[in-house]
C-alpha cells in the first residue's frame, strides 16, 4: 500500500499545479463523522472538508438522491427550465426572507455575483457607485472581485492591482465603520462570523452600526454566510442572530453537502435592477446541484438537523471550555453552534499533525487558531471522543 501512496503523491507532484500544501494523508472513504485513509486508519472528522460535508460522509439520503438524479438527468444548462431550480430557490427564499436566488458553483462565485449585483443595482439606477467597505481579517474568496474584498496581504499582494475603491475597517469598531461608509459606497460586505480570519463573531452592536450606515447612505449590505450559514451555528443564517439586515447573502459550502453549489440570494429591491444577461454560469443550479441542496435542506429543517446542532452545540461548547481551562496553551474559545476556534498562545500548525496522529482531523487558520467545523450530524459521544483526542494533541504541543 505504501507504494500506492507514493505513486499518488509522485503523480500529483509532477502534474498538479502546486498551489496546495497537503497534509500527508490520503483519504479513500467516509461514513458519518468518520474518514478512512488508504491504510485503513480511522479518523474523526472535525473539519468537514472546511465546512462542506454538512451531513457527514456517505449520508444515505444524499447518496440515494445523487444516484437517482445521476440516473435521470444531471445537467441541461440555463438555456432551459428544469423542475428543481425553482423549488430550491423557493426553499431558500422561505429560509432567508430574500425572495430570489442566483445559482453558481462555489462560495467565491456567490460573493462575486453579490459584488456584481451590487454594482449593477447602482448603474441601473443611474447613480453608479464603485466603493465597497469590507472588514479587516475578512475572507471572501480568491477570484479578482472576491480577493479585492479579502483583507489578507498574503493573498492579495501577488495579484495587485485589484478592484479599486475597497476600504477595510476593523471589525466590531462602529465608529470606524460609520466614518468609512458614505453615499459613494455601493455595498458593505461582512461575514457574520469571520471564519478564515480566526472564528471571530461580529457583535450585535456592530451589526446595528452596519444597518445604520446602510440606512443613512443607501449602501447595500452583503452578508457572506458561506462558512457560518446554513445550520452551522444552529440557525438557518447567522446574520439573524446578530440583527444584521442584508440585501444580499452569499452561500455555498454546506448547501450541497459535498456537491459543489453556491448561491447569491437577493432582495426584491436589488432583483428589480438586474436584467436578462447580466450574469450567468453554465453549471449554476444544475439538476445534480439542486437535488443535493434540496436533500440537505430537507435534513436541515424537517430532518431536525437545526435542532440537533443547537443541542450538541451546547455540549461542544461546554466540552471546549472545560478543555481550555485545563490546557494553558488555549487562550480563548470563540464561536457558537458547531463553529469554533481555539486561539492558542502560539502557532497552531503543530496541532494539526498531532491531532491527526491521534485520529482526529482539525485545521489551523489565522496562524494561531485551531478551527473546528464538524459535520452537523455529529453526536455527543463522537464529540467527547474527538475532543479527548484533540486535548491530548494540545497537551503534547503545549508541553513541547
Ligand atoms: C466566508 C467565506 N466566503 C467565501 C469563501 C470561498 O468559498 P469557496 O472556497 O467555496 O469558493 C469561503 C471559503 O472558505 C469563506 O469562508
Amino acid at each position: 500500500m505504501a507504494m500506492v501512496v507514493e505513486d499518488i503523491r509522485a503523480r500529483e507532484a509532477k502534474h498538479v499545479l502546486q498551489t496546495y500544501r497537503r497534509a500527508p494523508i490520503t483519504f479513500v472513504r467516509g461514513s458519518g463523522v468518520r474518514l478512512y485513509d488508504i491504510d485503513g486508519r480511522e479518523y474523526l472528522d472535525l473539519l468537514s472538508g472546511i465546512g462542506v460535508n454538512s451531513l457527514g460522509h456517505a449520508h444515505p439520503a444524499l447518496v440515494r438522491a445523487i444516484a437517482e438524479q445521476a440516473a435521470t438527468l444531471l445537467h441541461t444548462s440555463n438555456l432551459f427550465f428544469h423542475p428543481l431550480q425553482g423549488e430550491l430557490a423557493e426553499r431558500l427564499a422561505r429560509l432567508s426572507g430574500l425572495p430570489r436566488a442566483f445559482f453558481c458553483n462555489s462560495g467565491t462565485e456567490a460573493v462575486e455575483a453579490c459584488l456584481k449585483f451590487a454594482r449593477r443595482h447602482w448603474t441601473t439606477r443611474g447613480e453608479p457607485r464603485h466603493e465597497v467597505v469590507a472588514l479587516e481579517e475578512s475572507f471572501h474568496g480568491r477570484t479578482m472581485g472576491a480577493l479585492s474584498v479579502t483583507s489578507d496581504e498574503h493573498y492579495r499582494a501577488p495579484f495587485e492591482p485589484l478592484l479599486p475603491g475597497v476600504r477595510f475597517v476593523a471589525a466590531n469598531d462602529p465608529a470606524a465603520l460609520a466614518a468609512a461608509v458614505s453615499t459613494k459606497t455601493a455595498a458593505i460586505i461582512a461575514e457574520p462570523i469571520q471564519g478564515e480570519g480566526g472564528v471571530r463573531p461580529l457583535t450585535s452592536s456592530f451589526a446595528a452600526a452596519i444597518n445604520d450606515a446602510c440606512a443613512r447612505t443607501g449602501a447595500l449590505m452583503i452578508a457572506d454566510e458561506v462558512q457560518c450559514g446554513l445550520g452551522r451555528t444552529g440557525r438557518p443564517f447567522h446574520h439573524a442572530a446578530i440583527g444584521l439586515k442584508p440585501d444580499l447573502i452569499a452561500i455555498g459550502k454546506a448547501l450541497g453537502a459535498g456537491v459543489p453549489v453556491g448561491a447569491a440570494l437577493v432582495s426584491e429591491r436589488v432583483a428589480d435592477t438586474i436584467a436578462f444577461g447580466d450574469h450567468g454560469s453554465t453549471y449554476g443550479g444544475n439538476l445534480l446541484a439542486c437535488r443535493a441542496a434540496i436533500c440537505f435542506l430537507d435534513a436541515l429543517t424537517d430532518g431536525g438537523v437545526l435542532a440537533h446542532v443547537n443541542r450538541v452545540g451546547a455540549h461542544f461548547e461546554a466540552r471546549l471550555r472545560a478543555l481550555a481551562a485545563r490546557q494553558p496553551i488555549v487562550k480563548e474559545v470563540r464561536g457558537t453552534g458547531l463553529m469554533w476556534g481555539l486561539a492558542l498562545a502560539k502557532d497552531a500548525s503543530p496541532v494539526v499533525p498531532e491531532a491527526a496522529s491521534r485520529g482526529v482531523i482539525v485545521n489551523r487558520t489565522a496562524e494561531t487558531v485551531v478551527r473546528l467545523l464538524p459535520p452537523l450530524i455529529i453526536t455527543a459521544e463522537e464529540i467527547d471522543q474527538a475532543l479527548d483526542r484533540l486535548e491530548q494533541a494540545l497537551a503534547a504541543v503545549g508541553a513541547s
